[in-house]
């Protein structure tokens, strides 16, 4: 089976929809499921956004989609409803920029369930921390959050849980945050989460996915885990580091999807053209979809 994992959204999620219905057409192949390995950019309304969402926001008007999402007019609906005549709907674990309180008390609602639909549609669901749920055919374990001390940080209770699990008993392991040591910031720094390399030596997984440092870095092996990260799914048009123009036209970034075939256990970044295809300010997803798969 096969299991599409996808980097960084930060609220582009019609981005997310039409790029999966485009890699099944594209690749001749069926999607089992799709998992979002954080930073979906889960807020309930513009007034929760935190301060770094508020701020790309303004100049990235797609980053607003999971707000229309919520609350989606005929047309956004009715693209976000064709897109799931074919492919299954899209799981996600919290990044550090999604609104934690919010999602906690969907959860609460549905009398403390591991897994809750977040919006009308049911389009996007979401996935606590700490859980193993088997997700087309595969016993996947997922931690959302990054070690850092305040508000985001891993969550102990969910970190014990997964490390009471056996080892070898989970397939695979979703992270927003990465192992430590996986890279190197721009000053230098060491990237990774001390507490999730000693999840990973414990858990040994066949396979570990993670997101948060906005480039892919992988395979890396620990034991008999492989590790990959996920770039942004949608890049910013431009950043204070690059005098150029990064992503002027909001395109899907080569590098921020993953195809996992759970048979073989073979994992591929996906790099092809037609990512290029799912673009735009104002995605139409309706069209994307009809022509994709005209
Ligand atoms: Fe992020």
């Amino acid at each position: 089976m096969n299991i599409a994992f996808v980097g960084d959204v930060h609220g582009c999620v019609l981005h997310v929809l039409g790029a999966a219905v485009l890699l099944q057409e594209r690749r001749g192949i069926r999607l089992d499921a799709v998992i979002q390995v954080g930073d979906l950019g889960a807020y309930s309304s513009a007034e929760r956004l935190d301060e770094s969402s508020r701020r790309f926001g303004r100049d990235h008007p797609a980053q607003g989609d999971f707000l229309r999402l919520l609350d989606p007019s005929p047309s956004f609906a009715e693209g976000v409803r064709l897109a799931l005549e074919r492919i299954p709907s899209v799981l996600f674990v919290s990044g550090n920029h999604e609104d934690h309180d919010w999602l906690a008390s969907l959860h609460e609602a549905a009398a403390g369930a591991a897994v809750v639909p977040v919006d009308p549609l049911a389009a996007y669901h979401h996935v606590a921390c700490g859980n193993v749920v088997t997700v087309a055919g595969a016993r996947v374990a997922f931690l959302g959050l990054i070690e850092s001390a305040g508000e985001v940080d891993l969550d102990d209770g969910a970190c014990t849980r997964l490390m009471d699990a056996r080892s070898g008993s989970v397939d695979v392991l979703v992270t927003h945050d990465g192992p430590h040591g996986m890279s190197r910031d721009r000053r230098g720094s060491v990237q990774g989460s001390p507490k999730l390399s000693r999840l990973i030596e414990h858990l040994q997984p066949r396979l570990h996915v993670g997101g948060h440092y906005h480039h892919a870095n992988g395979p890396r092996r620990y034991g008999r885990t492989t590790s990959y990260a996920l770039d942004q799914l949608v890049r910013p048009k431009a950043t204070r580091w690059d005098p150029e123009p990064i992503n002027p036209e909001q395109r899907v970034t080569a590098g921020s999807i993953g195809l996992f075939d759970t048979e073989t256990g073979d994992f591929a970044y996906i790099r092809d053209e037609w990512l290029a295809e799912v673009k735009g300010d104002a995605l139409d997803l309706a069209d994307l979809v009809a022509a994709g798969t005209r």
